[in-house]
């Protein structure tokens, strides 16, 4: 009998450690699991920042202001007028065809700088292969709203 009973509660013990060790176990899994969700979610929020940031592209009065100022200074005028056709599209005409987005800066700045025809006639514009991209970009956030 006293046999029976030392046996039992030696099971009871060794019952008792192994569960302790499960809930420990149990435990840690949920620690680290939630410290992982954690930095995943601040991984994420960085992202969603980045890309905001990336997805405002509106160009700010100092910009177009200095997109304006160089158009004067370029050969732009030769060809263009806000509101009657030239040689090229009346700006008038660009900014209606054009709404104001990132899309359509880094497009309309790349052909600005290749020249090019074919979207308003068979009159190509020049290339401007000296002209900075980020001035480039400027002018033509300008002339997208002129409206
Ligand atoms: C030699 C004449 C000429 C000059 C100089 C010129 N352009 Fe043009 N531009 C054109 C012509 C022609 C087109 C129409 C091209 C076409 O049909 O694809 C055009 C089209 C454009 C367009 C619309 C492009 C498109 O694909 O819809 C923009 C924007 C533009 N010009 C900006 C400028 C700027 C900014 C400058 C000065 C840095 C400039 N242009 C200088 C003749 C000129």
């Amino acid at each position: 009998m006293r046999q029976k009973i030392l046996e039992i509660k030696h099971k009871t013990e060794a019952y008792n450690t192994i569960m302790n060790h499960k809930i420990t176990t149990l435990f840690t899994v949920i620690v680290i699991s939630s410290s992982a969700l954690s930095t995943h979610n601040a991984i994420a929020n960085m992202h969603d920042k980045a890309v905001t940031k990336k997805a405002s592209p509106k160009p700010t009065a100092v910009d177009l202001d200095q997109g304006k100022a160089l158009i004067a200074k370029s050969d732009c005028l030769s060809c263009h007028r806000l509101d009657i056709k030239l040689v090229g599209p009346a700006y008038k005409d660009v900014a209606d065809k054009y709404p104001q987005n990132k899309y359509n800066y880094n497009a309309l700045t790349q052909k600005v700088i290749a020249g090019g025809s074919g979207v308003w006639g068979q009159v190509a514009m020049a290339a401007h292969p000296n002209l900075a991209a980020a001035d480039d970009k400027k002018m033509v956030e300008y002339i997208l709203t002129v409206k």
